[in-house]
């Protein structure tokens, strides 16, 4: 800076600017010491719960805590549906959103439990046990392939496996809703926290002085400001902090703006991770002045971009992992071309919301129930062969006759849908190939661990959406699943 033609640059602004977006986030820390503020929990803000949450019921039972760590490690938001607050939290550790309800009582499963959910797992089972009882562990019911003589303990099949079904399938109905579009920022409907997500981020930090800032107002976000050539700069930016976890988009086709601007050509950048100065994928839209336009940009049309520069090898951006959001007003265009509609000075764009469009039809309801639920009464059956719940059926106060009644009422729903039916359940470490089948005429056994990636996986296939399919584990291990193609076999139910 020690030209002296050149503009003021302002210290102050860079260090602001660094701060806001943690890239020296001591600086917040003594910010925080000398205002005497706690530390700003809402400092990463959550990409998750802006998507929605799964909510997975039976959440303390020996798949449903399963399905809820793999959930966790992928990044989704997750909500347990349990019964006992003790019991879950010695579970499920105290990290993770627990609603106490019971699915035999309608009247829990309320908006507290529900709430922006986008996705149920239900895991949910009637208690089985041998008639000479347990360990507190429940080891001799869980190994699944030793037989001993089992009772149902507690509640019956009927209320559990199909009321209780019934009353969640319908509660979760007036909750979802159609999963086609999401609202990522809402401006028309400002929430406290979309405020402190959005900071100006100009070209002070590469020694310019051009100067921007966001003003969230009752209905719409106004990105303005004034962009400067001098000292070589020459672009004004809004950049949202990053999302932890990151947003999953994993299923759009794109995302949506709507936006009244002035004329000039804009751009915006999503990151597929938390770095401050890495990779982005951009795109460059035209406002035509004082006119709303929807401008849709479908992931695929986004240029990977390193500042203005385009990054030839990059690969196509992974949507399931999004960690921030950028509008700028640039001199450039990429590669050192300018932007054709571009003049320095006062500028304003105003953005109503941002959306991801065009989503996939994704299953929002994932129902674990049991291979063998059409057998029992089916004619020609060799009783002899079958696993015991078969065999017992009766005895066992119908438990898979009412789980069948529990996947038709989810199947007349009208919720996008997955219908598992495992065979026998082990504790064994998992990792085999499945072996999927439809019409329910497969006897074997399967991990828990590979039925609870089933769930979690099932969540983003497109091909998963509105099947019923029994599954067992084959011989081999699986060292890479397609998963794509092992859920391409399945048939949709009529
Ligand atoms: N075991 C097998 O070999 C086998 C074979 C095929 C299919 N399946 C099916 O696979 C699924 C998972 O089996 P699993 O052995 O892992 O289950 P599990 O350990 O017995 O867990 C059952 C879960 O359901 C919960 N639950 C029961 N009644 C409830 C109610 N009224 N409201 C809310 N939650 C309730 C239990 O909560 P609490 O902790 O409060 O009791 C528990 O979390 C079940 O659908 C089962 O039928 C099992």
């Amino acid at each position: 800076m020690s030209d002296k033609n050149r503009s003021q640059w302002d210290l102050g602004r860079f260090i602001e600017t660094l701060s806001y977006f943690e890239v020296i986030p001591f600086l917040n820390c003594i910010k925080q010491l000398i205002q005497g503020r706690p530390q700003d929990k809402q400092a990463r803000p959550d990409g998750g719960k802006n998507v929605g949450v799964i909510l997975v019921a039976g959440a303390t039972g020996g798949l449903g805590k399963r399905v809820v760590g793999r959930l966790k490690q992928r990044g989704y938001q997750v909500r347990c549906l349990v019964r006992d607050i003790e019991k879950a939290r010695s579970i499920l550790g105290n990290d993770v959103d627990i609603v106490v309800a019971d699915i035999t009582k309608p009247e829990t499963l309320n908006a507290l439990l529900m709430a922006n959910i986008q996705a149920v797992i239900c895991c949910t089972a009637v208690r089985v046990q041998p008639v000479e009882g347990d360990t507190a562990n429940r080891e001799k019911y869980y190994q699944g392939i030793k037989f001993y003589q089992p009772e149902i303990v507690g509640d019956t099949p009927e209320n559990v496996e199909y009321q209780g079904v019934k009353n969640l399938v319908e509660a979760a109905a007036k909750y979802l809703t159609a999963a086609n579009e999401k609202l990522i920022f809402d401006f028309t409907h400002p929430s406290a926290e979309l405020k402190n997500v959005w900071g100006a981020l100009d070209d002070v930090v590469m020694g310019g002085v051009s100067s921007s800032n966001v003003q969230i107002t009752e209905n719409k976000a106004v990105f303005a400001g004034n962009v400067s050539t001098a000292n070589s700069g020459g672009f004004a930016s809004v950049r949202t902090k990053n999302f932890d976890p990151p947003f999953n988009l994993f299923g759009y086709t794109g995302v949506e703006l709507r936006v009244k601007g002035d004329g000039q050509r804009y751009k915006i950048f999503l990151r597929p991770d938390a770095t401050w100065d890495g990779l982005g994928y951009s795109y460059s839209f035209d406002t035509v002045a004082d006119t709303w336009l929807n401008i849709r940009i479908p992931f695929t049309e986004l240029t990977p971009v390193f500042r203005a520069k385009t990054v030839k090898d990059a690969p196509l951006l992974d949507a399931s992992r999004i960690s921030s959001f950028q509008l700028m007003l640039s001199k450039f265009e990429y590669d050192g071309a300018l932007n054709p509609n571009f003049t320095p000075g006062g500028f304003s764009l105003q953005v109503e919301w941002i959306k991801a469009y065009d989503g996939k039809t994704l299953p929002q309801f994932i129902l674990v129930s049991s291979a063998g639920v059409t057998r029992p009464g089916r004619p020609g059956i060799n009783l002899a062969e079958e696993p015991p719940a078969v065999r017992l059926n009766d005895q066992l106060g119908g438990i898979l006759t009412w789980k069948l009644k529990g996947e038709d009422s989810l199947r007349a729903s009208g919720i996008p849908y997955t219908i598992i039916r495992p065979c026998a359940l082990t504790e064994e470490a998992g990792g085999q190939e499945f072996i999927f089948e439809q019409g329910d005429n497969i006897r074997g056994k399967i991990s828990r661990e590979d039925v609870a990636e089933l769930c979690v996986q099932a969540l983003e296939q497109s091909q998963a959406y509105n099947v019923t399919f029994e599954v067992k584990q084959g011989e081999n291990q699986a060292s890479v699943i397609n998963w794509q193609q092992l859920f391409s076999q399945l048939q949709p139910d009529k």
